[in-house]
């Protein structure tokens, strides 16, 4: 058994990763519609990621003898204007959601939950690579993203991201 807050963080967490997964597909379906195809691309495996995190949040939450509840997936209802919409609300996301997963690590760590501190050790360093790579398609962006030649390239780029299955083993 795991402490009662701890549980009650991982469990909301389990439901805020499947929003993520929501919120990027919608990303997604927003790029798919204007053409940008590689852009839809690297969305659509973010999404796949995302429902990832829910599953291994889940499956710890089991592992520990926890039951799990799902709530309803709010809508995504960010207004996407232009390309740099999604990409910026993508930033500001995961800056968010870096600040949930410290969250439950204080949580953890005020009861010295050890095991689940340990857990989510990938979890600090996946959003350090997740804010990483949101900064990173922002500043190319605004790099390429006014010539056609350069949008072009860039959408390739990002056609070829492949969706790989998490390196964490609980
Ligand atoms: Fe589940 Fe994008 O962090």
């Amino acid at each position: 058994m795991l402490d009662k807050k701890v549980t009650e963080l991982l469990n909301v967490q389990v439901n805020k990763e499947f929003y993520s997964a929501y919120l990027y597909l919608d990303f997604a379906n927003y790029f798919h519609e204007i053409g940008l195809d590689g852009f839809a691309n690297w969305y659509d495996v973010q999404a796949q990621e995302e429902r990832d995190h829910a599953m291994l949040m889940r499956t710890y939450l089991h592992n520990n003898g926890e039951k799990v509840t799902f709530d309803a997936i709010d809508r995504p209802d960010i207004a996407l204007e232009n390309p740099m919409d999604p990409l910026k609300a993508a930033l500001n996301h995961e800056q968010y959601v870096t600040s949930l997963i410290n969250g439950i690590y204080k949580a953890a760590n005020d009861v010295n939950d050890f095991r689940t501190m340990q857990f989510l050790d990938w979890f600090v360093k996946e959003q350090g690579e997740e804010e990483k790579n949101a900064e990173d398609l922002i500043r190319k962006y605004e790099l390429f993203g006014s010539d056609p030649k350069g949008l072009y390239a860039l959408n390739q780029e990002l056609q070829s991201r492949v969706y790989a299955a998490p390196s964490l083993v609980i």
